[in-house]
């Protein structure tokens, strides 16, 4: 690629210019967003199915239509992803194969099992809370169409974050047994939180580039030091406790802080052995075939408009 160009384009970026589909961009950086993108769509939509688990056992009509709707609230956020990713060149086909083939990654906290009601309060809190100090940076990234889908989806985030911290109120105010849930759950999905924001800086192979590009504006490290640091206070509100003894105020640095993650459970994980791997894929691949019929219909629909037309 010409020099020129390069700088021409380091440029824009350095002034805070958007990028959109049309203009011209550096192959590596094109690539990076497809990777980037599509494994965040497909984490949106195989982030349904440990949520989706509890819908039908709700325990009360009034949970039952929060979750609901948060759910299809993923689906949607997986559906403006896309859409974005496609603006780069790629199709929604192109990017479901890789999906199922299991080549491209979604993320790893979705490969875990959702045994508990208070899972769905956790998840809310911690999972989609990450997912926010994640992805509001987001909302200033470089690329326009991945920017201006992060707005919406980061106002229903925080919705999703809400309610979760509200389920594991009611919990953490209930009887000894609803506690023990609490704290139960909290147990199981604290170190999976802190894994979402990926490794750790000296091991993150993208985010060097892809800070300097503004597709990232802080590193790995740095949001998830941040979500530690909200996060702790609202477990002390509850009265859960944190399941890290390592976990302390640190007043030199402003931070708390915590103890080593189990980076050989990530890896695993992210290798697609996770105790619940096989049976995303599995569920999303039974999607998939039982909507073909939907996808052929559709396609002959638009085939008649475009013979009437
Ligand atoms: N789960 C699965 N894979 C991960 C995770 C994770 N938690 N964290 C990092 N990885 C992968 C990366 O995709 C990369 O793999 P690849 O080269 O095969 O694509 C590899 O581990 C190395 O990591 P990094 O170099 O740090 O990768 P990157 O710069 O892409 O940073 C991050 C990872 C922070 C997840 C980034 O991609 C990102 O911000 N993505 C958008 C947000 C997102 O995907 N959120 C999904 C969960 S939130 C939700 O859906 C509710």
């Amino acid at each position: 690629e010409p020099e020129g160009l390069l700088k021409a384009f380091q440029k824009r970026i350095d002034n805070e210019e958007k990028i959109e589909p049309r203009d011209w961009m550096p192959e590596a950086y094109r690539k990076t967003l497809i990777r980037q993108m599509s494994q965040h769509a497909h984490s949106e939509i195989v982030g349904q199915l440990p949520e989706g688990n509890w819908i039908t056992r709700a325990p009360t009509l009034k949970r039952k239509m929060i979750l609901l709707a948060k759910v299809q609230d993923e689906a949607g956020h997986g559906l403006y992803i896309y859409s974005a990713t496609e603006t780069l060149g790629i199709t929604r086909e192109e990017m479901t194969r890789q999906l199922l083939s299991g080549e491209a990654k979604y993320s790893s906290i979705f490969n875990y099992p959702t045994p508990s009601w208070a899972d769905m309060g956790a998840i809310g809190w911690l999972v989609d809370g990450a997912a926010i100090m994640n992805q509001v940076p987001l909302c200033r990234a470089s690329y326009g169409p991945y920017a201006r889908s992060m707005i919406r989806i980061c106002k229903e985030e925080s919705f999703h974050q809400r309610q979760g911290y509200d389920i594991m109120t009611t919990l953490a105010r209930g009887s000894n047994a609803q506690k023990k849930m609490a704290q139960d759950a909290l147990n199981r999905f604290w170190w999976p939180a802190l894994m979402m924001f990926g490794p750790s800086d000296k091991d993150s192979k993208h985010s060097v580039q892809s800070m300097q590009w503004k597709i990232k504006r802080f590193s790995n490290d740095d949001l998830r030091q941040k979500f530690v640091d909200v996060t702790v206070p609202q477990a002390e509100h509850l009265g859960l406790t944190i399941p890290d003894e390592d976990l302390k105020w640190n007043e030199e640095r402003g931070h708390y802080d915590f103890g080593e993650i189990d980076w050989d459970e990530f890896i695993n994980v992210i290798k697609g052995n996770g105790p619940c791997n096989k049976e995303r894929l599995r569920a999303r691949q039974k999607a998939h075939d039982e909507g073909e019929w939907v996808r052929k219909a559709a396609e002959v629909y638009q085939q008649n408009q475009r013979d009437a037309a």
